[in-house]
């Protein structure tokens, strides 16, 4: 059984004394909710891969309460991550650095780099800061599936196969982080994210995009098909495009109003953001996938956003999800 912890002194202390213990806690942030574990203790991060049945080649961000103690596990740190880091942490920005030897291969499946955090989110910071150690931490759902944005969608995938979940409520950005590597000291977004290329760019100048940096493309992004619903998934650009209303279809608009047409006449229809705030929908986009997953729905149809801001993290993910196995 998986215990559901609250985030007082009592339930952290209980967290952190089973991280101290090797084993595993769903913990809340403030992009989704990470499963850590003790990043410097191989067996406890080899429990992660099991409990998730992630492939080995995928590394792990590791958290920390500062960017002092982040830059502690990076055996040299450009300027622009510094200045990213200034500017963005804490916060839903991972920054790919050189590894230091104390992190275990098995964190970095094996890289020369470690992805560094350090979270905005309360309850993962008064964790981080009780427990005293650095704790690596995936998105706290079954390997390729949806993120989960809430304690309920951990447990949906996880229960039973780790110790506990502090319940911290819903997340706020419900997107995951920005990755960030560096090449040359220039940033190279690996997985677009809650921070966008646009925040970067203004601040760094130039900045890169994809997976070359790195021999082996490993970023969670780098693989077709992720973020996966069971229920097969469509995706449309513009209202026009969408098919007619099906009782057996789920509809969800990103931003923006649903069409007329689509207002009945399918077996649910959803805006996640009728005003068009793409803020608004990157929070409730993952629960919303989740829902539709379990609408008994036989086809998924999603009318995407603009690609650009978060709008890119958005139809990131959801491209991922549309590609069948
Ligand atoms: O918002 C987030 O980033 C959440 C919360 C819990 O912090 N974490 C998260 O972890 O989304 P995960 O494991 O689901 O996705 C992190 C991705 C990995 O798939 C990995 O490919 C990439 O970041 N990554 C981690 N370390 C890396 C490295 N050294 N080089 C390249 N990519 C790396
Ligand atoms: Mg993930």
């Amino acid at each position: 059984m998986t215990r559901r912890l609250s985030p007082d002194q009592q339930g952290l202390d209980e967290a952190a004394s089973i991280l101290r213990g090797g084993g595993l806690v769903a913990m809340p942030t403030e992009t989704v909710y990470g499963l850590a574990a003790n990043a410097l203790d191989p067996v406890a991060v080899a429990r992660i891969f099991e409990a998730k049945r992630r492939p080995s080649f995928d590394p792990l961000i590791v958290h920390l309460p500062s960017a002092e103690e982040a830059f502690g596990y990076a055996t040299s740190v450009p300027d622009a991550a510094r200045e990213l880091a200034a500017a963005f942490w804490p916060g839903p920005l991972t920054l790919v650095l050189p590894r230091a030897t104390i992190i275990p291969d098995i964190v970095a499946a094996e890289l020369p780099t470690v992805g560094l955090r350090v979270p905005a989110h309360a309850v993962a910071r008064q964790l981080l800061e009780r427990v005293g150690l650095p704790l690596a931490a995936p998105s706290a759902n079954l390997f390729g599936f949806v993120s989960p944005t809430s304690a309920v969608h951990v447990l949906d995938g996880l229960d039973g196969h780790i110790d506990a979940v502090l319940d911290g409520g819903l997340c706020t950005h419900g997107l995951e982080s920005t990755v960030v590597a560096f090449e040359a000291g220039i940033p190279i977004i690996l997985r677009h994210g809650a921070i966008t290329r646009e925040q970067i760019a203004a601040l760094c100048g130039e900045v890169g995009e994809g997976a070359r940096v790195l021999e082996r493309p490993l970023a969670p992004g780098q693989l077709a098909r992720h973020y996966a619903t069971r229920t097969p998934l469509r995706l449309f650009d513009r209202a026009d495009q969408l098919p007619e209303p099906a009782a057996t279809a789920f509809l969800i608009v990103v931003a923006g109003p649903l069409p007329d047409a689509q207002r009945s006449g399918n077996l649910s229809a959803r805006a996640l953001s009728p005003s068009g705030s793409l803020t608004e929908a990157a929070a409730t986009l993952f629960a919303a996938l989740r829902e539709a997953d379990a609408s008994g729905a036989l086809e998924l149809r999603i009318l995407t956003c603009e690609d650009h801001g978060l709008g890119r993290a958005i139809n990131d993910r959801l491209r991922r999800a549309a590609v069948r196995a």
